[in-house]
């Protein structure tokens, strides 16, 4: 076999790394075909890897068998404190005939990336395609998030409801408010310590009284003994940033914030409001829905997918450190 070349991202690359990727979103639709069929044409891709390559600071790297192009990869920083000195590997950032290429890959766009402080590492990676995977677990990367894909519910799948669902009404402000709290407060605890701090509970009231008819989101809550117990968001996918490109499905519905109270959690709530934004989903005309949660999240790491969730594409981190 002939040496493997690799050498840093160059504009004159972005052809043919258009085609590896298309090649990917071509093997990642036999195992999840809701994905969209778009980016199965390098037309498409070339647009996407342009995008990641002409983003802001990006740099990444290229790897060559034979003359042929066998790998590349390509990140680029977010400016939000929350994610560090960092730089993310988008949906578009990366593809390899070869898994192990992307180690070497790693190696020279990593080192660029380090030397000039960006030591926390985001990549977003095709959730079925395990060498790839692997590839990253063995740099050092492990899994923080997962994007999960559902089809619409079938007819007669959806159970009655344990808890009364019901649209949200204005007079629910206080306990919407308090229930997106609830979230973040949750998250910033063992084993998820994420660095995203709750908002004050001013904040997020006047957020919802000023947004509360804004018709692109639909809001359920879920009553247990006469209160709100809990509540549920859907919205088109469009809304959500950190679902892009080959990320993104054609017309998916969104789950998009879910939360309990504490002291009713295990209930059902979380099932029925899920259940409810699926079957909401399906009356809007979405082909199919989308959501994503913390891995570390012992509770939506278990809620999403025992609504039917498959993970599509993973979140690889890893934080250089000592
Ligand atoms: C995630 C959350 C909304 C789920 O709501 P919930 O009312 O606790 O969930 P449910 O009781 O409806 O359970 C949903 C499913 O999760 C699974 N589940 C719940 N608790 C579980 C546990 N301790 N162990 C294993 N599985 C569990 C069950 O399989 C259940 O499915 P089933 O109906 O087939 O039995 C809720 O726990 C919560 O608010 N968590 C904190 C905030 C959060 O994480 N929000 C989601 C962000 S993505």
């Amino acid at each position: 076999m002939s040496h493997l070349e690799v050498r840093p991202f160059a504009a004159d690359d972005i052809p043919a790394a258009a085609e590896l990727l298309a090649q990917r979103h071509r093997r990642h639709r036999q195992a999840q075909p809701l994905l969209s069929p778009r980016y199965e044409q390098p037309s498409a891709t070339e647009e996407v890897v342009r995008a990641a390559a002409e983003a802001e600071h990006a740099c990444g790297a290229v790897a060559f068998r034979g003359g042929a192009m066998v790998g590349y990869l390509l990140g680029s920083p977010k400016t939000s404190p929350t994610w560090g000195d960092n730089m993310w590997v988008e949906a578009a950032g990366q593809a390899a005939t070869e898994p192990e290429a992307m180690r070497e890959l790693y190696a020279v766009a990593a080192d660029r990336w380090v030397a000039e402080g960006r030591k926390a590492h985001y990549v977003l990676t095709p959730a079925d395609d395990a060498d790839l995977v692997r590839a990253w677990f063995r740099v050092g990367f492990g899994q923080q998030h997962a994007h999960g894909l559902r089809p619409l519910p079938q007819p007669g799948e959806l159970i009655e409801p344990k808890v009364a669902i019901r649209r949200a009404e204005r007079a629910d402000i206080p306990v919407l408010a308090q229930l997106e709290v609830t979230l973040p407060e949750h998250q910033i605890r063992t084993p998820v310590f994420s660095a995203a701090p709750p908002p004050a509970i001013e904040e997020s009231l006047a957020e919802w009284a000023e947004d509360f008819d804004n018709p692109d989101f639909t809001t359920f809550v879920a009553e247990h003994e006469g209160e709100v117990i809990g509540s549920a968001v859907g919205c088109a996918l469009e809304k959500s940033s950190s679902h892009s490109t080959l990320a993104r499905p054609e017309n998916a519905g969104f789950l998009g914030f879910a939360a309990v109270l504490p002291h009713a959690r295990g209930l059902g709530a979380g099932r029925a409001l899920g259940e409810a934004v699926l079957s909401w989903a399906a009356e809007a005309g979405h082909t199919c829905v989308v959501t994503d949660w913390r891995v570390t999240n012992l509770l939506s790491s278990r809620a999403w997918p025992a609504l039917g969730f498959q993970e599509s594409f993973l979140r690889l981190h890893r934080l250089v450190g000592y």
